[in-house]
């Protein structure tokens, strides 16, 4: 994807300083780990999107879009009437507030540009932003570009002898998350469900970053685009909905997660005023308006979903996705973490041997244990995934390199074609682990 072949030639074709920060030049790991460059019959659990269609109510909503004459041309730079008022009316029950369509609703381009869209509306050249690794890769050149510093705290995994762990065991070190908040610091992304623990932040984790916020003056941006996403029972708690934080959050959602529909690019930002109002003056520089027809048909989505009992259906699938590669790891006996949401699934690699004088590509030659493991795995075992080193700034990489994430996000068929291929990871067991 990123990578710019040849030097510039004179000053015209000299690109921005801002292109050699946030990685924004290296080769990512999606381009490495493209079905392009693996085995032509390799499952892809590498990349987080869906190889099933939105459900069809929502699609032939876009249809119909297409079909009337206004949903073809700009839309208000806010969004749609039709899809702040389905948005507040799906979103007020849960944040237990009133919305204001018109000044605490924001339609975005994704979620992604949304995020961008608030980093150009608040950062100042140096204000430093809090992120904790593993990390969505976006958020760093998204920060970089717009002046910001990210500062890295990490997610600390359960010690490597446990032998049964759910994402609720990667956990905050709070004295190191004090310590990390300088003058600065300007804000902390967080993320739940968390991609790619696949952790639900407990309310008393929410209550420790709120504290520090509060005590510290910070913005939350609370990415929770797997909102929807939550398995076993357990709590999605709202950052905006504890005590006094509605005022310094912002809430970061997305059709392309809820609807299988992550090419239509329909997001939204939801907060106060106080933080909705500038971030649109940003986003309307940047992109004007979100497209239109899809904006109609993810208001669709949101309308219908509680008379289709669509999202209970949605999560009772994924959980059915999720044990069948859990189910395939449990029968060769492998650590994994068990993901509470989101449809990634972290696989423990320690127990593998990696075969010696392997033929990696330059790509992966020089990089960690995981992506080695990873290429082996695509080439001899049939299935890919994302090393997760690739998450973590390089002084932590070696927490993320003992990892790697599979995308349950798949139909039920390729999944089970993957369960089987993945019997194949046996012979890359240690004969003698414990
Ligand atoms: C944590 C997180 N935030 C944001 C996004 C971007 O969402 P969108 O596709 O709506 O831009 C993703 C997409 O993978 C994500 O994993």
């Amino acid at each position: 994807m990123a990578a710019i072949n040849g030097a510039p030639k004179s000053k015209a074709t000299t690109y921005a300083a801002r292109l050699k920060t946030g990685r924004a030049l290296a080769l990512d790991v999606w381009s490495i780990f493209n079905q392009a460059n693996l085995p032509a019959d390799c499952i892809n659990l590498g990349q987080g999107y869906m190889n099933f269609p939105p459900p069809q109510w929502v699609t032939d909503a876009a249809s119909e879009a297409l079909s009337t004459v206004a949903a073809n041309h700009y839309s208000h730079p806010r969004g749609r009437v039709r899809l702040r008022e389905a948005i507040k009316n799906y979103y007020e029950p849960l944040l237990a507030r009133p919305l204001d369509p018109n000044s605490e609703i924001l339609v975005s381009s994704g979620a992604n540009e949304g995020q961008y869209s608030v980093f150009t509306a608040f950062l100042n050249p140096g204000d430093e932003v809090i992120m904790f690794e593993p990390f969505f890769d976006q958020y760093l050149p998204s920060v970089t570009f717009n002046g910001g510093t990210p500062v890295y705290v990490p997610l600390h995994p359960p010690p490597a002898a446990q032998a049964k762990t759910t994402s609720n065991d990667w956990t905050i070190d709070f004295d190191e998350l004090r310590r990390s908040i300088t003058p600065r610091c300007k804000m902390i992304i967080l993320n739940t469900p968390h991609n790619p623990v696949g952790k639900v932040f407990t309310r008393t984790e929410l209550e420790g970053i709120a504290a520090l916020a509060e005590e510290f003056d910070l913005m939350v941006m609370s990415d929770e685009v797997y909102e929807s996403l939550v398995f076993d029972g357990k709590e999605h708690v709202r950052f905006a909905t504890l005590p006094r934080m509605w005022e310094r959050t912002v809430t970061v959602g997305s059709a392309g997660k809820m609807f299988a529909a992550t090419g239509w690019r329909v997001g939204w930002l939801i907060g106060p005023e106080s933080i909705i109002g500038p971030t649109l003056a940003a986003q309307t520089r940047i992109v004007f308006c979100t497209n239109s027809p899809l904006q109609e048909a993810a208001a669709a989505g949101l309308e219908q979903a509680a008379a289709r009992n669509y999202f209970a259906t949605e999560v009772a699938d994924y959980a059915e996705r999720r044990q069948i590669i859990v189910d395939a790891f449990d029968s060769l006996g492998l650590k994994y973490t068990l993901p509470e949401g989101t449809y990634f699934i972290l696989l423990d690699i320690s127990d593998f041997d990696l075969p010696e004088g392997y033929p990696y590509p330059e790509t992966v030659a020089g990089r960690g244990r995981d992506f080695k493991f990873g290429w082996v795995m695509a080439q001899e075992v049939g299935v890919s995934a994302i090393p997760v080193s690739e998450f973590y700034c390089e002084e932590h990489g070696n927490i993320g390199e003992k990892f790697i994430r599979f995308a349950f996000c798949k139909d039920v068929g390729t999944l089970r074609q993957a369960a089987v291929k993945l019997a194949g990871l046996k012979k890359l067991l240690k004969k003698n682990r414990a």
